[in-house]
């Protein structure tokens, strides 16, 4: 047997399986991190919206879409659905992943932090 091929055989399915992996995060975690988004963003069943759009159901909800907020003309025109890895490259900098939008947050830098607080996005629904 080759042991070439079998090395790279190995190699290329720990790739595959990495973003998998990357993508578990941790809601009860998750809920701590998002004490730095409330002060700007409700996120319960009222869909009252403050200095951001209400986040209850925003997994999955088309961006710039909650009825009665006033989003910016960036957010509007972003095209994309909340999925969790749409809200990964959000939160990691939201002024690079949508240029123009109007939330003034510089961004969540830690990846794990990241993923917790999008797997407690996701009990908001
Ligand atoms: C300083 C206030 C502020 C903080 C802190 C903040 N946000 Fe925002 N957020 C906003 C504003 C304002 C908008 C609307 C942006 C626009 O219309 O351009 C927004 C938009 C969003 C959107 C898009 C929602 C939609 O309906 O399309 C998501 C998702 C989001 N924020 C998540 C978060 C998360 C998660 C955190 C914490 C890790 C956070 N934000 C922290 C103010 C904030």
């Amino acid at each position: 047997m080759n042991r070439t091929i079998i090395a790279v055989a190995l190699a290329s399915a720990t790739f595959a399986l990495a973003p998998a992996a990357h993508a578990a995060g941790d809601a009860v975690k998750g809920k701590a991190v998002f004490a730095q988004c409330a002060a700007c963003h409700k996120a319960d069943a009222s869909g009252k919206s403050t200095i951001g759009p209400n986040l209850w159901k925003v997994v999955g909800r088309p961006a710039g879409t909650l009825a009665g907020f006033n989003y910016s003309a960036a957010m509007k025109g972003a095209k994309r659905s909340w999925t969790p890895a749409n809200l990964d490259a959000y939160l990691t900098a939201p002024a690079k992943a949508v240029p123009g939008n109007k939330m003034a947050f510089a961004g969540v830098k830690d990846a794990t932090a990241r993923a917790n607080v999008i797997a407690y996005l996701g009990t908001l629904k």
